[in-house]
This record gives structure tokens, sequence and C-alpha cells, in this order.
């Protein structure tokens, strides 16, 4: 049975990707604490690459990995491939962007890149989904993660927050991404 890694510290993202992956019967594993990637790329693909890549060839297995964030178009895609260093907990992240943005609304977008890697380090396959939808002053709802509670969705009337996980796991950006990846990593040879 081929091996890969999950390169990501995130415990939901690796329930979620775990979920996903399970029809390429492969086994996973969690990335070994000591491997550590900086993230200095200036895009979602950058830094999912980066980290795919130097996780494979430090441990010399197939790896994945992600890069995800939140881009709000009046603030020129802002706070992007920082959104996880935006502040240091969930709320004064969301506290931070709402005061940039000030009484301006805007459209914004959840991003969500996947690179995998061979054991060589080489990237074998990637993928980017994204989501679309309008950043909102009130926090509504205390599902999900991160900015979740300020992210609306106007097709289905709620914040990313206040959406049962099915759902908010059928539409994300993260679906939209594994959706993309995963015929092609049916082609992999994973020996
Ligand atoms: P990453 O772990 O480096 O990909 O950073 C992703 C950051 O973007 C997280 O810390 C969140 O702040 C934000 N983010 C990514 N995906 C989501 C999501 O689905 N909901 C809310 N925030 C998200």
């Amino acid at each position: 049975m081929g091996k890969l890694i999950i390169a990501s510290g995130n415990r939901g993202k690796v329930q979620e990707f775990e979920h996903y992956l399970q029809e390429l019967g492969l086994e996973l594993f969690p990335k070994p604490d000591h491997i550590e990637v900086e993230e200095t790329g200036t895009t979602f693909i950058e830094n999912a690459r980066l980290k795919a890549s130097q996780t494979a060839l430090a441990a010399h297995h197939w790896a994945l990995a992600d890069d995800s964030g939140l881009a709000v178009d009046a603030l020129n895609g802002a706070p992007g491939v920082y959104s996880a260093r935006y502040g240091t907990t969930d709320r004064e992240r969301i506290d931070r962007l709402l005061s940039e943005l000030g009484h301006r609304s805007s459209a914004a977008k959840f991003v969500c890149a996947i690179a995998v890697a061979n054991p060589q380090g080489t990237i074998v396959a990637e993928a980017v989904g994204e989501c679309t939808g309008e950043i909102i002053h009130t926090p509504r709802g205390d599902r999900g993660f991160g900015y979740d509670p300020i992210f609306y969705v106007p097709a289905y009337g709620l914040t990313f927050g206040e959406m049962p996980a099915e759902l908010k796991g059928r539409i994300s950006h993260r679906a939209h991404a594994l959706a993309e990846l995963l015929p092609k990593l049916h082609h992999l040879n994973w020996s």
C-alpha cells in the first residue's frame, strides 16, 4: 500500500483530507513534528508546493500540502497568504480585517491550493479551488473556524460560520480544490 504524508498541522484540515482521500486506498499519516517548512511564497500555490516538496524530501515519502486563506477585494486581496498570520487568535484576525475594511462592503473569496510531491520532492499534481462570497460586518454563527463567521455566501443566505459542516464541505474552496485534484491522483503510481 502506498503511503502519503498529509503535511498540515491543522487537525481539522487533516480530517477533511482523510475523508476525501480514502478512495485512493493509501496509508495516510501526519507530518513528523521535526519537519518545519517556512511559508516564504507570495501565492497560495507557491506555499503549497514548497511545503509538499520540502516535506517529501525530508521524509523520503509522498507528501500532500495545502495553503489557504481569504482574499478581500476591497483590501486588494489581503489578508491572502497572510490570513493565518493576521493576528494570534481568530477573534483578533477578524477584528483586524473588519477595521481595515471600515464601512466598505466587499466581495471576497476563500482560496485553497493543494500540491502533491513524490519522494524525490518533485511536484506531480496540484489544484486550486475558490469559493466566492461577501464580508459582513457583524459575525454570524459559531461553527467552523477562522474567518467563517464573517464570510457570507448569498446563494445560501448563510455565513460559513452558520453552515452545517456537510454543506460547507461540499461548496468550500478546499472541496473544489480536492475535486480537481482527485482524478489526477488516481493516475499516479504510489510505490
Ligand atoms: P494555512 O493553514 O496556512 O492554510 O492558513 C489558513 C488560514 O486561512 C487559517 O488560519 C484561517 O485563518 C484562514 N482560512 C483558511 N481556510 C478557511 C476556512 O475554511 N474558513 C475560515 N478561515 C479559513
